[in-house]
């Protein structure tokens, strides 16, 4: 076992399966090439010692000391694992820790999970503890509800830890049972083309949670452990309510059909139940921002198979399945759509499906 070494984690797209976590259902991310990196290096002081290449100023904290509040910022995510993992018994002691993060910031890109879950790969692998991905996974989730007070599912956190490079991950979220579905465009002359809209996160965390006390609330009053265990779209609920499950239920129904698809090599089909996703969360989920709308509708417009925003909403990403060709017009399309609504320019680039985090040093063979 060594006592430092580097490690890796991505952040992530989701192709579809928004806002299905924290249901029980079922979610279908990638991960990006951009990643989180963390050099990490066993203290015998007791001391977690924390500093990012992004950001002036240093955390330093004795690990027995860690409890949620006693961090905040961006050290919040790496320390809330560190306490998570002791949380739960696994002797993980002082750690001297630099972040680099080269997945953008605030574009829900999902690089809290990355950084979480780099740390936590980090810090178990030095020293010792053996745990399966999907259990580092829900340590470091549970950093993030508990340390940092975000109350996420799990979609973020299983896509950086277990996705691999041109594959989708299904993932389960009640069995947390995955399927890899190979998702490589390049060879059918396709690409998934992304545009962060820039557009100023507004209202997300508070957000974020009134729509978890929906659904929670939904499933209470219609009987059920979660909304993923209902049969149909439609119920007899309140009229708020009524639209947040039909979102879930219908979402869910369209990951399974777009995980069909792309197992039948016919992920060109898949335009159109990206673009009802986008209603979905647009009509009866309201979680876009009129950033994210004139995004999708620009890209449809400009020719692109299907279009929606990814994340949580209220500002981030939009994907877009297009043709290689056709992804200069798409772009200028979006562009031309964001000078006319008097928003910021928008930043687009293509994704591919890389792999999920590793160590990244050269640890010699003894
Ligand atoms: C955020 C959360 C995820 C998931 C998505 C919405 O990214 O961290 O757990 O709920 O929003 O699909």
């Amino acid at each position: 076992m060594t006592r430092d070494g580097v490690f890796e984690a991505p952040g992530r797209i989701n192709l579809i399966g928004e806002h299905t976590d924290y249901n029980d259902g079922f979610v279908l991310p990638i991960a990006l090439p951009h990643v989180v990196r963390v050099t990490a290096a066993r203290r015998d002081d007791g001391v977690l010692r924390l500093s990012s290449r992004q950001a002036s100023g240093v955390t330093e904290i004795r690990v027995v000391d860690l409890v949620p509040g006693a961090v905040t910022g961006w050290a919040a995510y790496v320390a809330g694992v560190v306490w998570a993992l002791r949380e739960e018994g696994h002797p993980i002691g002082g750690f001297g820790l630099l972040v680099d993060g080269q997945v953008p910031l605030g574009a829900g890109l999902s690089s809290s999970a990355a950084l979480e879950s780099a740390t936590a790969l980090a810090v178990t692998e030095l020293s010792g503890v053996s745990l399966e991905r999907r259990a580092l996974a829900r340590i470091a989730q549970r950093a993030e509800n508990e340390f940092v007070g975000m109350p996420c599912g799990i979609m973020d956190q299983s896509a950086s830890l277990l996705a691999r490079e041109r594959h989708a991950l299904l993932l389960d979220t009640r069995s947390m049972e995955t399927e890899h579905i190979p998702f490589d465009l390049a060879p059918v002359g396709l690409t998934l083309l992304v545009v962060d809209t820039k557009a100023p996160h507004r209202l997300v965390d508070g957000e974020y949670a009134a729509r978890r006390r929906d659904c929670h609330r939904a499933a209470e009053l219609l009987g059920v452990p979660a909304l993923r265990d209902l049969d149909g779209a439609e119920q007899d609920l309140p009229d708020r309510l009524r639209r947040r499950v039909r979102h879930v239920v219908t979402e869910n129904e369209r990951v399974a059909r777009v995980a069909d698809l792309l197992r039948a090599d016919r992920v060109r089909e898949i335009g159109p139940l990206l673009t009802e996703s986008h209603v979905s969360l647009r009509d009866d989920y309201e979680v876009t921002v009129p950033e994210l709308d004139v995004a999708v509708e620009a890209l449809l417009g400009a020719g692109a198979l299907g279009a929606r925003m990814t994340g949580g909403g209220f500002g981030g990403c939009v994907i877009a399945l297009v043709e290689e060709t056709a992804v200069e017009v798409c772009t200028e399309a979006v562009e031309v759509a964001f000078a006319g609504s008097g928003f910021a320019k928008p930043e687009c680039w293509t994704a591919v499906a890389a792999a999920g985090a590793r160590r990244a040093d050269h640890v010699s063979a003894v």
